[in-house]
């Protein structure tokens, strides 16, 4: 496990994607090594230079770069992009388009969470694993408020029609289910709720359960939650204080709530 103030390497998936470049980037701008597997190389770089402003560019001379569709690597071959880690984040996503949503793989969230699991046990039993969920995932833990009737006719809509959605909910099972407390695999889940760009304000919040309904109740800014992603690798006890659970990423309604 990494001591707060240590150098750290991570292995970042969904690297490309809106929240995970951000995390790719940050974690860079501490100096910290990253792994990512991605689909383009060339797209990995782009995203990141999109980012660099002219008084602050990110150096890259910490990142590696696999070139590949994570669930095309073998086992062996992830157990060697593992090997290593600090922490091992998943930001992926389903591209949203139909061949996205409704092609294949169909899990792609939970087949990457199983995997990626599988490998940490027998290459970096120690690695920290960070998945970005959805606040539209209920915890399996039954914690959360019961959504409204309204609500609950939605997720059932959602998980019915909307693959995404069923897979979401496939991989925070099979963490808090499957894996749970004593697999020796260490898991948390950062349940972000509607989605927005911008740079990181790092004035948000954590709870431990979704702050309202299904739509209209905060926005989360994907920077933030990658700072946060950011907070749990480097920081020992905000990890031991997440770890098994799936917090809430809001942020801040005001600046000065922080
Ligand atoms: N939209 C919302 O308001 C909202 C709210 C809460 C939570 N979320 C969840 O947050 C997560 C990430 O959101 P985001 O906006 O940061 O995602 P995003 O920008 O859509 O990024 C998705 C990432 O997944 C990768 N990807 C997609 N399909 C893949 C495949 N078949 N194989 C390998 N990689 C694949 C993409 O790679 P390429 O660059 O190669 O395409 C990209 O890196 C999603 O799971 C979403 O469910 C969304």
């Amino acid at each position: 496990m990494t001591s707060n103030n240590t150098t750290t390497t991570t292995l970042v998936v969904g690297a490309t994607g809106a929240t995970g470049k951000w995390l790719v980037k940050l974690l860079l701008d501490q100096g910290h090594h990253v792994r990512v597997i991605a689909r383009s190389k060339d797209r990995m770089v782009s995203v990141l230079q999109e980012l660099d402003t002219e008084d602050q560019k990110t150096s890259t001379d910490n990142l590696t770069i696999k070139e590949a569709a994570v669930l095309d690597l073998s086992d062996a071959e992830l157990q060697e992009q593992v090997n290593g880690c600090n922490a091992v984040v998943s930001c992926l996503g389903h591209t949203m388009d139909f061949k996205g949503m409704y092609g294949h793989p169909r899990k792609l969230v939970t087949e990457v969470v199983r995997r990626l699991t599988d490998a940490i046990k027998v290459t970096a039993p120690t690695a920290k694993f960070i998945l970005m969920g959805t606040d539209a995932v209920a915890n399996p833990n039954g914690q959360d408020d019961k959504r409204t009737f309204a609500e609950r006719s939605i997720i059932f809509l959602l998980r019915h029609l909307l693959p995404p959605h069923a897979d979401n909910e496939a991989a925070a099972a099979y963490l808090h289910n499957t894996l749970g407390t004593n697999s020796g695999v260490e898991w948390s889940v950062v349940r972000p709720t509607d989605l927005i760009n911008g740079s990181p304000t790092e004035k948000y919040q954590l709870f431990d359960k979704p702050q309202g309904g299904l739509i209209g109740s905060g926005v989360t800014t994907r920077a933030n939650v990658a700072h946060c992603m950011t907070e749990f690798i480097t920081n020992n006890e905000k990890w031991s204080e997440y770890k098994f659970k799936m917090p809430v990423i809001l942020d801040n309604v005001t600046a000065e709530t922080n």
